[in-house]
């Protein structure tokens, strides 16, 4: 994976610009924190924060994940971003290999709130409501999340992820990166359509509209 490189220097600050760092499960608490500011009152978010720390702890060990980490000077976590190149076998892993960590709190947040469990099961069939199938074609990876935390945002750490994101696409043969945006959420489209992605299409999930777009890589050499 690549080196750690500097988010580009925000115009009005003093401050050491952000390292770009490779994920690690050691940054899944902060990635779970980031996931929650970021995304209020999704279902992954009602899912609770354990639960999203088990998540960003699998995916950067697993072999279709991988991911990028903003650190400051003081090793703080400023934001993150978490790819997968199999959305279908990122699922079976965590259903399988870490059952007994996930079960107890996603048992906790379906008594708490039965109405997740339809959600769940939304979530199994999201490779087909994109249109990707299970595996997504081989050469395909998609960006789960991508999260400034709001104090650092518009100050380039989302661009730094972005490139790293895909420079390590490309590294690894990938030729096409997509996302899936709640379609209300405008200023994430804008950061996606500034940074090169174009809109494939619509399509519901837990009773809103989503958009999906999509980046070219081929013969990329990241930004
Ligand atoms: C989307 C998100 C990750 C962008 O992160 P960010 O760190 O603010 O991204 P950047 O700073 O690179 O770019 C954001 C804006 O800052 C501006 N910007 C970029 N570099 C800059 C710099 N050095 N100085 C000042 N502004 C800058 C860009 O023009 C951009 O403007 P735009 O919003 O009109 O596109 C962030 O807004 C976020 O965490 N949102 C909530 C979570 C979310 O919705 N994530 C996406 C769905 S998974």
């Amino acid at each position: 994976m690549s080196a750690t490189q500097p988010a580009s220097q925000p115009a009005n600050s003093s401050l050491c610009p952000p390292v770009i760092h490779p994920l690690t499960p050691r940054h899944a608490a902060d990635a779970a924190r980031l996931h929650i500011l970021g995304q209020p009152g999704t279902f992954l978010t009602s899912l609770g924060a354990d639960l999203l720390a088990l998540f960003y702890r699998t995916l950067p060990v697993s072999p279709v994940g991988f991911g990028f980490a903003a650190l400051n000077g003081e090793n703080r976590t400023l934001g993150f971003a978490a790819v997968t190149t199999s959305t279908g076998h990122l699922f079976v892993e965590m259903a399988t290999r870490r059952l007994g960590q996930l079960l107890p709190p996603l048992l906790t947040a379906f008594a708490r709130r039965p109405s997740l469990l339809l959600r769940a099961g939304q979530t199994l069939l999201y490779p087909l409501l994109t249109g990707r199938g299970a595996d997504g074609g081989d050469f395909h990876a998609e960006l789960l999340a991508i999260m400034t935390e709001p104090a650092a945002r518009s100050q380039g750490i989302g661009g730094a992820l972005l490139a790293a994101v895909c420079a390590e696409c490309v590294r690894r043969g990938m030729t096409e990166l997509s996302v899936t945006v709640d379609a209300a959420n405008s200023g994430a489209r804008r950061f996606y359509e500034r940074h090169d992605f174009f809109y494939a299409k619509e399509f519901p999930l837990y009773g809103r509209m989503m958009a999906l777009y999509v980046r070219r890589l081929a013969a990329d050499r990241g930004e």
